[in-house]
């Protein structure tokens, strides 16, 4: 299969933050979501007498990582990688690998291209595929066809409504309740024939399928992505050395909204401070050159001060 190389957002703007670090001698780093690998080879050259902590939820997607890191770099010598969820990490996992603090750490939340194009688990309504959409399949968690036919109508219209911001999340949870009495949903492609057959024509959207909102919002559901950003920014603060940074990049607005607000609760608490009073955006010369950055934004927090006590935990 020929697949055009994958592209980091927002690289040198991450970098430039994690050199903020106070450490004049960094040692540890870590790449909460590993994907293609881009983030992390940048910061294994950058900083090349550094260890990167190399995380990923899909297995799949870490094995990618470590294969790039490899073929560009040589070597996985300074690479600990774990299949996890970043909101899990905490100090044992650090400890594992002998690091007791981080330097920097970096989350670029969401799926890969890869998720859409090749994974073959329903990520997409272009390709006949099982609906499945969980990036840890071996966990054992829900589908999203079972959230589909087994939700009630009301937290169908919630997740479409809360996760998609679909003006249409009523209409199409009640066709699809009416629907599956008859025929379960298996496939992507049963789900965007229901939604194109539910949003009038003159209300599709111009430039995307009438079911991108849709496919966004139970994706985010079936893996709960959004509770898990939360808890993750909270885990990796709690790991960072003192003067130690960590950014985030966040693709739409819901996921910029809950680093916002998390970055801001912990700055409350006079432990952290705010790198980034407003979100950094792609240049344009990025965006011409790497669509997938059009809507990223990137934020950025350093530890100042020790933590003593948990009052800024949730
Ligand atoms: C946008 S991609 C990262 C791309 C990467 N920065 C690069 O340059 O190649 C997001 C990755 O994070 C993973 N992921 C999403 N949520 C996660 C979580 N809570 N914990 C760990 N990995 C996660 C996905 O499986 C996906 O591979």
């Amino acid at each position: 299969m020929l697949e055009s190389p994958h592209i980091p957002v927002l690289p040198s703007e991450v970098i430039a933050l994690l050199q903020q670090t106070k450490s004049p001698n960094p040692k540890w780093f870590l790449d909460g979501t590993a994907g293609e690998g881009g983030h992390s080879k940048l910061i294994l050259k950058t900083f090349p007498e550094a260890n990167l902590i190399l995380i990923d939820r899909d297995a799949v997607m870490l094995e990618r990582a470590k294969k790039e890191i490899l073929r560009e770099l040589g070597s996985l010598e300074r690479v600990h990688a774990f299949q996890m969820n970043f909101s899990e990490v905490d100090e044992s996992i650090l400890s594992e690998v002998g690091c007791e603090g981080l330097d920097g750490a970096l989350v670029d939340l969401g799926v890969s291209l890869f998720h859409f194009l090749h994974s073959g688990r329903g990520f997409t309504f272009k390709n006949e595929e099982p609906l499945d959409m969980r990036l840890e399949p071996q966990v054992g968690m829900k589908t999203a066809a079972d959230v589909v036919n087994y939700s009630s109508i009301l937290h169908l219209k919630k997740v479409f409504w809360e996760y998609g911001e679909e003006r249409w999340a009523l209409k199409i949870a009640n066709n699809i309740v009416q629907t599956r009495h008859k025929k379960k949903f298996e496939t992507s492609t049963d789900l965007a024939k229901l939604v194109e057959a539910s949003i009038p024509r003159k209300f599709w959207p111009k430039e995307s399928h009438p079911a991108t909102r849709i496919f966004q919002a139970l994706r985010i559901e079936v893996n709960e992505e959004l509770l898990h950003a939360d808890k993750g920014i909270r885990a990796l603060a709690k790991v960072l050395k003192i003067g130690g940074v960590l950014t985030c990049i966040s693709f739409h607005s819901l996921e910029d909204r809950i680093v916002k607000w998390t970055f801001r609760d912990l700055k409350a608490t006079d432990h952290f401070e705010i790198l980034t009073k407003k979100p950094i955006l792609p240049t344009d010369q990025e965006i011409k050159e790497n669509r997938a950055s059009r809507s990223a934004k990137l934020r950025g927090l350093m530890k100042i001060h020790p933590i003593k006590e948990n009052r800024w935990e949730k």
